[in-house]
């Protein structure tokens, strides 16, 4: 089957341009050239594709300094596995020796061989993953699809290409969810079950490993089903027992990228406990700005009942305070429980924003001798501010002068 049409009608100009000559430059190296991985099944699908993976059976570095010559690019990086990685203007692509790997161990990085095509393609996740279409100049646009990827395409399936995949990277439970969630595919039957057998395989993989995939869920318009199935399969769980989904309680979400990653990250660990914190942020590796949050959704989720019975403002201020707005506006986003809502949006709209007009320093300027009392007076002088006990400047002088000197 040639899909060199298809190609040119799915690709953008530039890329088409740059794997023309790609395949003029592999020529001149005497070498096989070939489209692989997800461009392969983007263009098939039907849609663009943003990164190009390149693989040719041999010389791959020198290729790439000749691709980033005659095509005007810059090769940014070159690893002992065989990948060089390449800017052209605005187009990414990666150039790598055709390889086969070995796992010794779970969730180990592979051991990584020079391979052939075949070897290549069946090292890889999916079927739909597996495909090849060939930029050489004798065969160019023909499709190489040892392991009826295109039949899986079609009728929209995601299946394994043997029954140690999970065992031997445990990733591509995570990566099975997001391409079927994205495209609206099934998971094939055998797969699932091996999802079901292998996930706790997913102890085997690095924090980093795990959360760079988890993250390019959120990232996806249906991270919430994905999640779901995550959630319904155990392989949150499997991450850590702590972690949960519950795609009923999501709302449209619409906020920028960094906020979507927090308010995920708030999602699946809502049901956590605090002594469960550190656990879950040790085992995602997660920054300190993840951390943080997630700390806060659980705390948030412990002082809800002292909330509930919060009988003045001032109380729901000094139990909210300190927590980010963010944290508090996803957990009332995101709850059923109507009166913890109303306190934290009252908190988020009024109350945070109340300052009393008298501060420290004014105080210090009417003569009030330095001590731990300024700040207790201040905070009680807060207080009735948020309680409406005081509401203009005359009044908080009065409460002042009561508190410090007493007097009706
Ligand atoms: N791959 C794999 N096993 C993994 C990761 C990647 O076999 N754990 C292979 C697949 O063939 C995949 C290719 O490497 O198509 C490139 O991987 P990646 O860039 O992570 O994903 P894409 O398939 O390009 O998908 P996306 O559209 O999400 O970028």
């Amino acid at each position: 089957m040639n899909v060199s049409s298809v190609i040119k009608e799915h690709l953008d100009d530039e890329q088409f341009r740059i794997l023309n000559g790609i395949a003029t430059i592999a020529v001149d190296f005497g070498t096989g050239c070939y489209l692989v991985g997800g461009a392969v099944r983007d263009v098939l699908k039907g849609r663009g594709s943003g990164d190009l993976d390149i693989m040719v059976e041999h010389r791959f570095s020198e290729i790439a300094d000749a691709v980033a010559e005659q095509l005007g690019g810059t090769v940014l990086k070159v690893t002992r596995f065989g990948t060089a990685a390449l800017d052209i203007g605005a187009i990414h692509l990666d150039i790598s020796t055709a390889r086969c790997e070995t796992y010794e161990e779970s969730g180990d990085l592979p051991k990584v061989f020079p391979g052939t095509l075949e070897q290549d393609l069946a090292r890889r996740d999916f079927t739909i993953n597996a495909m090849a279409i060939s930029l050489s100049r004798d065969s160019f646009g023909d499709l190489i699809d040892h392991h009826d990827g295109m039949s899986d395409l079609e009728n929209g399936v995601v299946r394994v290409l043997h029954n140690q995949s999970f065992q031997d990277d445990a990733t591509r439970i995570l990566r099975a969810i997001r391409f079927a969630g994205r495209e609206g595919y099934q998971l094939d039957e055998y797969t699932e079950r091996l999802i079901r057998r292998d996930v706790r395989y997913l102890e085997t993989v690095s924090g980093e490993r795990i959360r760079h995939e988890i993250e390019r869920i959120f990232l996806e318009p249906t991270s919430s089903a994905m999640l779901q199935v995550a959630n319904d399969l155990k392989i949150l769980q499997a991450i850590h027992p702590a972690l949960a989904f519950e795609y009923s309680i999501v709302a449209p979400i619409t906020c920028d990228f960094d906020d979507l990653n927090l308010i995920f990250y708030g999602l699946i660990t809502r049901q956590a406990s605090p002594e469960d914190v550190e656990p879950i942020i040790t085992r995602l590796m997660l920054d300190s700005v993840r951390a943080a949050f997630v700390n806060d959704i659980v705390s948030i989720r412990a002082i809800v009942p002292s909330l509930r019975l919060s009988k003045f403002n001032s109380e729901t201020y000094y139990l909210l305070e300190g927590l980010q707005p963010l944290a508090l506006d996803a957990y009332a986003t995101f709850t059923d429980d109507a009166e913890a809502v109303k306190r934290i949006r009252l908190y988020l709209d009024e109350l945070r924003c109340v300052r009393p007009s008298i501060t420290g320093e004014s105080l210090l300027a009417e003569g009030v001798p330095e001590g731990p009392w300024i700040g207790q007076l201040l905070k009680s002088l807060l207080a009735a501010r948020l309680d409406g006990d005081i509401s203009s400047y005359e009044e908080e002088v009065e409460f002042v002068r009561r508190t410090l000197w007493g007097g009706p």
